[in-house]
């Protein structure tokens, strides 16, 4: 591929078709704003959406087109007109395909600019709020940061996927792990695993690998808790602890965690700061007001938000057992009820405030019911994907629920991915 300078000269135009060697189409776009997916949008001649994979915005590219998964998708073979946020990436491995970092060559600014446009967009689409409030959270380290990373296993050594493939790029560091995390990335053994998740207590200083199918054959320093999917299964519990929001977490090989506690730290920042009028309301003497934590993990939002807060209770509701134990244990000091259901069957009690951070797929239909029954006059939706962000918002506008503010918390710098809590006060 030939990278020209940046110019202005012949910046903007989309040209007319031609054919390349395979018979694919081959055309010149100017690529807009990044999709949820992380592919950059651009049109083609005749008017018709292409997701180019590889472009940056405003990038000026001439890209092979075929026509897969219901849209039109490039690939891009030159590049005519470079981003000046375009920079080298920092890793080594993006050069030979590693998939892990689909960014790194868009300056770590202009992600946050990119992201911010990529939510507002969705917020405006799937949303429909006529015009989204995007503000970028705390700034987040963007190197050395991932407190979990899933690694493939090839030959015993770590390795991560290409993009889009289930082919293994092996890996000696990883810039984006922590370094508790990278050393066993570069010394690990991870004998007949095909993959293990890796994960460290940053504050702690506790790690823990969980290997799959099996344990055998692992070899990795003696500090490190190993243990196989195999043995999860039959019952084994194992964990590591972290601390996030000056409180002690328990986190168990089979429990979400953030990926890293100081994103954790943000997440919570921005929640309490878009609620700290409600959470400075005490209830009345043995009427406490309420929390309803949905999706709570091993409890996060509970334990940070409440710390220290007097006359509040939570009701932290989730479906994963192994979550479910962890929160009942990191909660246990607080005025805390941890059921143990999925959100669209809780029978929700009346809350004065809900916090709700679901997973990729976010709330759907019957959540915002059930959430909706709680009568909250405010809730907080803590979303890891853009487009699930604006289609929840459309359902909690449906529900009564009218959006206040967004604002984007940065969890995985070098990545399409990102996290934006959203304020939503009843009508
Ligand atoms: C993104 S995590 C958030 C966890 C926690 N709030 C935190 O920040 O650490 C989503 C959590 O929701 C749980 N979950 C997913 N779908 C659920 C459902 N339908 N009902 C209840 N919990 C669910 C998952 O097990 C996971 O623990």
């Amino acid at each position: 591929m030939t990278d020209l300078p940046p110019s202005e000269a012949d910046h903007g135009e989309a040209s007319s078709p031609s054919r390349g060697p395979a018979g694919a189409e081959v055309v010149t776009l100017v690529a807009d704003r990044l999709v949820a997916g992380g592919e950059a949008i651009a049109r083609h001649p005749d008017g018709r959406v292409v997701l180019v994979s590889g472009a940056l915005p405003g990038e000026q590219v001439e890209v092979e087109v075929r026509p897969r998964k219901g849209a039109l998708r490039g690939v891009v073979r030159r590049r005519l007109w470079a981003s000046p946020d375009r920079v080298r990436p920092r890793c080594p491995h993006v050069a030979e395909g590693c998939g892990g970092c689909d960014l790194q060559d868009l300056d770590t600014t202009a992600q946050v600019g990119a992201k911010i446009d990529l939510v507002a967009d969705s917020l405006r689409r799937l949303g429909r709020i006529a015009e989204p409030v995007v503000t970028p959270g705390p700034p987040l380290a963007p190197w050395g940061f991932r407190t979990t990373l899933r690694v493939a296993v090839v030959e015993g050594r770590a390795g991560l996927r290409r993009a889009e493939s289930h082919d293994v790029v092996g890996i000696d560091h990883c810039l984006v792990a922590h370094p508790l995390i990278d050393e066993l990335v570069h010394e690990g053994d991870f004998g007949a695993a095909d993959e293990v998740v890796l994960r460290v207590g940053a504050a702690t200083g506790e790690r823990m690998a969980i290997a799959m199918p099996t344990a055998e054959g692992v070899v990795l320093p003696p500090d490190v808790l190993v243990v196989g999917a195999d043995e999860l299964e039959a019952g084994r519990r194992a964990w590591i602890h972290d601390e996030v929001a000056g409180r002690r977490w328990r986190i168990s090989a089979e429990s979400f965690f953030q990926t890293r506690p100081d994103g954790a730290a943000a997440l919570v920042d921005v929640v309490r700061s878009m609620s700290a009028d409600l959470l400075a309301e005490p209830g009345r003497p043995g009427r406490p007001r309420t929390l309803l934590d949905a999706y709570a993990g091993v409890g996060l939002f509970s334990g940070a938000l409440l710390d220290g807060v007097p006359g509040w209770r939570t009701v932290a509701a989730e479906r994963n057992r192994s979550s479910v134990a962890d929160a009942r244990h990191n909660l246990a000091d607080l005025d805390a009820k941890v059921v143990a259901t999925t959100i669209e069957h809780l029978r929700a009690p009346r809350s004065d405030l809900v916090v709700a951070d679901p997973s990729r797929s976010g709330l759907g239909r019957a959540a915002v019911h059930v959430l909706a029954s709680a009568g909250a006059s405010r809730v907080m939706l803590v979303s890891c994907d853009p487009a699930s962000a604006g289609r929840d918002a459309a359902l909690l506008a449906a529900v009564g629920y009218r959006p206040v503010e967004s604002v984007l918390v940065d969890l995985f710098p070098h990545t399409h991915h990102t996290e934006v809590v959203t304020r939503f006060d009843r009508a």
